[in-house]
């Protein structure tokens, strides 16, 4: 029965995993730490507040002293590390959070364990810190060649401020593990969708827009490519890396399931508008814009070392997920309007006499 600290535990993927682990029995403690930036709400997190197994700190991973109170008080055997600013077109209008928060950040977070775990004689004992990283570490593949993929030795080349962010805190992990003999582990995943996922990333915006006819902007050509995977599905693979992986390694994880993203944004055209019979929701609501600076054309990830290290498969195919991701936006309408118009900052004030931190 292992004790976790979760960063950026109100987050999209955070979240699921805070509630993924307590819908386990296999912790005894979950501490989600999480700054409550415009992407992180507690919202997704109410139905395990009366958990005593759980508890929540509004603190900024990039504070050494907080960090410190908090694993000071914790104890935790476990710190995952998912805070972060997450969104490309974001760190393309305004890199320096991105370098502040996902570099500076991790960096903090690295430097509070070491502090707090490293016994007298070098040691680590049983702890674990996990980085939760991305495939766009790698950069990018060419659609031209539909069998070549993102192993772990494939060279970090990123082309976003934020990708560029996200390889900076991995190199840092691994010089912790490399130069400290820190207990470190990198997984690097591919595109998440399912509940809780901020409307600003294309499935949920795309729904979003959908059920208010309003346009559908489609990058580019539309013809760039993700490898899109549940987030239960990474959520049960980081839970498993944390336990059974080895200590200094990098796993990737993906969804063998690529595609492009005007066939993504036309499904989800279909499915909402049969579940809505609105005729209007139709391709018509299509609308192709600038394309993004800098975008990677394809991403696709060979998970076989976690696959045959671990065991670990994606298990939702993605007709049923994505049937479950709009089916749950189209029942929490409040939740989307209180993302999206800032409402539930005021709501945590009334809740918890504190406000989310940076606005949208
Ligand atoms: P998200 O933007 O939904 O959530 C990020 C969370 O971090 C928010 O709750 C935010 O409040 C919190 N946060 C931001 N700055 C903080 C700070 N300084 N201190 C404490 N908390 C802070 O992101 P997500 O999509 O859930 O991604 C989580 C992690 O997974 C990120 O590290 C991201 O790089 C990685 N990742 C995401 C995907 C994806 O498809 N979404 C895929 C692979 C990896
Ligand atoms: O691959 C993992 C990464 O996936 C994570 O590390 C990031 O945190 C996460 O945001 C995501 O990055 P992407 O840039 O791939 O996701 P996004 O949802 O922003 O865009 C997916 C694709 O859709 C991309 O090719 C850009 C395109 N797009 C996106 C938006 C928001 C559009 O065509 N229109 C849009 O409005």
């Amino acid at each position: 029965m292992k004790r976790y600290l979760v960063t950026g535990g109100a987050g999209f993927i955070g979240s699921n995993f805070v509630l993924h682990l307590l819908r386990g029995e296999g912790c005894a403690r979950v501490a989600n730490v999480d700054a409550l930036t415009y992407a992180g709400n507690l919202d997704n997190l109410r139905s395990v507040e009366g958990d005593p197994r759980y508890a929540f700190y509004q603190e900024d991973i990039r504070s050494a002293e907080a960090m410190a109170r908090v694993i000071e008080r914790e104890r935790p055997d476990y710190v995952v590390n998912f805070a972060a600013e997450s969104h490309v077109d974001r760190s393309i209008e305004d890199p320096s959070i991105f370098e502040s928060t996902n570099v500076g950040g991790t960096v903090n977070l690295l430097n509070v364990c070491r502090l707090a775990w490293e016994g007298t004689d070098g040691g680590y004992g049983e702890h674990r810190y996990l980085q939760v990283s991305t495939d766009e570490v790698y950069g990018t593949l060419s659609l031209d060649e539909p069998d070549a993929f993102f192993g772990e030795k494939t060279p970090l080349s990123p082309h976003s401020p934020y990708s560029a962010s996200k390889a900076a805190a991995d190199v840092f992990v691994g010089a912790y593990g490399d130069t400290f003999g820190m207990p470190v582990l990198i997984t690097r995943c591919s595109n998440n969708y399912g509940p809780y996922q901020f409307p600003e990333k294309l499935i949920p915006l795309m729904i979003h827009n959908a059920v208010r006819h309003e346009p559908l902007p489609v990058y580019g050509d539309g013809l760039n490519v993700r490898d899109w995977l549940y987030v239960e599905d990474h959520c049960k693979a980081i839970d498993l890396v944390l336990r059974k992986g080895r200590v200094g390694e990098v796993y990737n994880v993906g969804g063998h399931n690529e595609r492009a993203n005007i066939d993504i944004v036309k499904t989800i055209i279909r499915l909402v508008s049969e579940r809505l019979k609105d005729p209007a929701i139709n391709d018509g609501l299509i609308t192709f814009v600038e394309d993004r600076k800098g975008h990677d054309r394809r991403y696709g990830i060979d998970a076989g070392k976690i696959a045959a290290e671990l065991g670990w498969r994606p298990e939702t195919p993605f007709e049923a997920g994505i049937e479950k991701t709009i089916d749950w936006y189209l029942k929490h309408a409040e939740w989307v309007e209180r993302v999206t118009s800032g409402a539930y900052q005021a709501y945590y004030e009334q809740m918890y006499g504190h406000r989310g931190a940076a606005g949208a």
